[in-house]
């Protein structure tokens, strides 16, 4: 027994009434076009003493460059809703962009130092959107646990940061990527890959893998782990490569020597359809 709720009003009541009951409540926050990998999030609120799941589906237009996919973003709000029936949500918060940004607002969120590397100079504006927003979703709802996945890893340190920095009394989650049986991890821009694309994607994972066990075998070896990884992406036909780097795991900055807790991370172009993933070394 899934409700929808469109308004801030609605969605303080009901969590309200589970608060008064002594129960927890989790957020989900997403876009929508949900797949297994959204849906796990579900799972993981749950499993971190949930008693109410809350997913909010919000296509946030300010986290979008101009030449980004706002317009085209898939938004299939009916099959999104069975779908969270179906594992157990309880309220999926889908407000429109009025509510979210009336007339008038004026306030970002910026992360600084986070935000200065991997994804931020290549998507100007992107984090200051996913800041903001993400901190008016919490602020919304109140959430005992919000869970985000690590398939974002940049935005999940970036949204750490935040709560940290703006002391928002919630507990962050991070979730373990959901991937498909070649390893690509499920994105609801996966949708946009041609068959020929699909099989170009689906090596992005391989590489990312290949770099980490070398590195660490060899922590002195980032430098030529990168080269060589780089080198295979584009033997694989990804079009443009963002970047392939190596950082640490809580700062992600860049590392010369994977001597510490390190990530992968990595952001390729296939046409017009941007793709990023990440794996821990
Ligand atoms: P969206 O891309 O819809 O993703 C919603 C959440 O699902 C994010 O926390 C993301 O990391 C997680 N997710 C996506 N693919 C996943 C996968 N394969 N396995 C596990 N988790 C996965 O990220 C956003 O939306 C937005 O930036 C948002 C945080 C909602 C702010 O607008």
């Amino acid at each position: 027994n899934l409700t929808t709720i469109r308004t801030v009003a609605d969605l303080r009541a009901r969590v309200a009434t589970w608060r008064a009951a002594g129960e927890k409540v989790g957020l989900v926050p997403t876009m929508g076009a949900l797949h297994e990998g959204h849906l796990s999030l579900v799972q993981a609120a749950r499993r971190r003493g949930a008693d109410h799941v809350v997913v909010s589906v919000f296509v946030n237009p300010t986290q979008f460059g101009p030449n980004e996919d706002f317009s085209k973003y898939p938004r299939q709000e009916a099959s999104d809703a069975a779908k969270l029936a179906s594992v157990g949500a309880d309220l999926l918060y889908a407000p429109d962009v009025g509510e979210m940004y009336p007339d008038g607002f004026s306030t970002t969120v910026h992360v600084a130092g986070l935000t200065e590397g991997l994804c931020g100079p290549l998507r100007p504006g992107h984090f200051d959107g996913v800041a903001t927003v993400v901190s008016k979703l919490l602020l919304q709802c109140l959430p005992d646990v919000a869970v985000f996945g690590q398939k974002d890893y940049q935005q999940l340190q970036v949204i750490r940061r935040m709560v940290r920095d703006l002391d928002i009394p919630v507990m962050i989650e991070g979730a373990e990527t959901v991937r498909d049986e070649a390893g690509l991890a499920l994105s609801s821009r996966n949708a946009y890959l041609t068959p020929d694309q699909l099989t170009i994607a689906r090596q992005l994972n391989t590489v990312l893998f290949d770099v980490a066990a070398d590195v660490a075998a060899e922590p002195t070896r980032c430098r030529s782990a990168i080269e060589w990884g780089l080198e295979r992406l584009r033997a694989a036909g990804f079009d443009r490569i963002d970047y392939l780097a190596i950082c640490d795991a809580a700062s992600l900055e860049p590392l010369e020597i994977a001597d510490r807790p390190a990530r992968v991370l990595a952001a390729a172009f296939l046409g017009r359809t941007r793709l990023i993933d990440n794996i821990a070394v």
